[in-house]
């Protein structure tokens, strides 16, 4: 063995125990790289719930003068978190934006966990949080999901068993409303009653990457929880939002948390000074005005969503029902075989299962909504593969 290696697994070694027993997060392969590998020219990413119709205009405006490139951001975000207040009639010393909003997850559980406290979250959760929270050496506390039989929200959180889980070392709750991987959703009465019944002293994230997209008659009606209208009611709720997928600036990374000045305040004391670049607080700020173009990708998602559901009821395929920009379907083999196999089709998908998957969803994919003629691409493909893959089981 080289001797520089063995100075690096003997480093390695002497990194924090819980940080080595981390399983990475699983990085999907680049589009370049599956054309490579497989002679292809025209591929479809549907793996990380990205817009289909790319990013807002204004965006794509606001960021086309690089004359500044050689000064820092403003570390304060000054221009954008303005913006972020008129829109959401929210003090600016109670927002903090991330250079996405994964970021923003990563400074909660620098601030508020550490060995000997943990963190509660529901199994299926998105990968980051038990990322985030190991990361501290703190524990993760995941609460068994509802069944696959539950009548109306298969695999969603159970709130109950969440609230029961909470215990005297816990410090942060992590919850997506809409979830990712599974799309579910908890309703505004059962998350009024879980906030009702968690600690004031534990704060809750309450994740809305995905919030746009859910039907508004949902809110209107009540039945959508408004995490915004919580947060002013509940000092212990943080709501973190992104620009990465309505807004269709995913590259830039950037996203933003509201919640009470005071917590805040601390999340800012472990935050690098200059966290979000210059393009990416120029293009979110142009983004959050850009109404058309949240409309379209709002009305664009909806019809491809029921498209695909509708489709993979069509074809006996068991879909949990969604509420964000991606649907998860049962496809009866292996996730990870499915995926290779639309990988040579050009079709690039996102197999659940694997390392991080807390049981259950190993024969589950998951397809982001594209166009219709995305939509009707992937189809074909995962007809073909499916079918090939069926016929090698028998
Ligand atoms: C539930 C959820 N939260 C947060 C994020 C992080 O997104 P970003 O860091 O791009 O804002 C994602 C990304 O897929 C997500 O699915």
């Amino acid at each position: 063995m080289h001797q520089s290696e063995l100075n690096g697994q003997k480093l390695a070694s002497l990194a924090l125990d819980y940080v080595q027993v981390i399983s990475p997060y699983v990085i999907g392969k680049p589009i370049d790289e599956v054309a490579r590998e497989f002679g292809l020219t025209d591929i479809l990413k549907l793996a990380s719930n990205e817009n289909p119709l790319g990013a807002s205009p204004s965006a794509r405006r606001a960021i086309q003068d690089l004359a500044d490139l050689h000064i820092y951001p403003d570390g304060g975000g000054f221009a954008l978190k303005a913006a972020i207040a008129h829109a959401f009639d929210w003090a600016p010393v109670g927002i903090i934006l991330g250079n996405g909003s994964n970021d923003l997850l990563e400074l909660v559980a620098r601030a508020f966990l550490a060995p000997g406290r943990n963190a509660v979250f529901s199994q299926h959760a998105f990968a980051v949080y038990a990322l985030a929270t190991q990361a501290t050496g703190a524990s993760a506390k995941i609460v068994p999901a509802l069944p696959a039989t539950h009548p109306t929200m298969p695999y969603g959180a159970d709130l109950t068993a969440m609230a029961a889980a909470i215990d005297d070392h816990t410090a942060v709750v992590f919850l997506a409303n809409p979830n990712n991987p599974t799309g579910t959703w908890v309703e505004e009465a059962q998350l009024r009653a879980f906030l009702n019944a968690v600690p004031p002293r534990v704060l809750v994230v309450l994740d809305e990457a995905y919030s746009e997209y859910v039907d508004r008659s949902l809110y209107a009606d009540g039945r959508f929880p408004d995490g915004l209208k919580l947060a002013r009611e509940f000092p212990n709720v943080l709501v973190t939002r992104t620009f990465s997928k309505i807004y269709g600036l995913a590259a830039l990374r950037v996203g933003f948390a509201v919640g009470a000045p005071a917590v805040i305040a601390m999340l800012d004391r472990v935050r690098q000074p200059f966290n979000v670049n210059s393009l990416a607080l120029k293009a979110a700020q142009a983004a959050l005005g850009d109404h058309e173009f949240i409309e379209r990708s709002r009305a664009v998602n909806a019809a491809g969503l029921e498209f695909m559901q509708a489709a993979f009821a069509a074809r006996n395929l068991s879909v949990i029902p969604s509420m964000a920009n991606f649907v998860t379907v049962a496809v009866g083999v292996p996730a990870g075989l499915v995926f290779d196999a639309l990988l040579k089709e050009g079709v690039i998908i996102r197999p659940l299962g694997g390392k991080t998957d807390t049981g259950g969803l190993s024969c589950h994919i998951r397809i982001t909504v594209g166009t219709q003629a995305q939509n009707e691409r992937v189809l074909v493909a995962l007809d073909k593969v499916l079918a090939q893959l069926r016929a090698e089981v028998r």
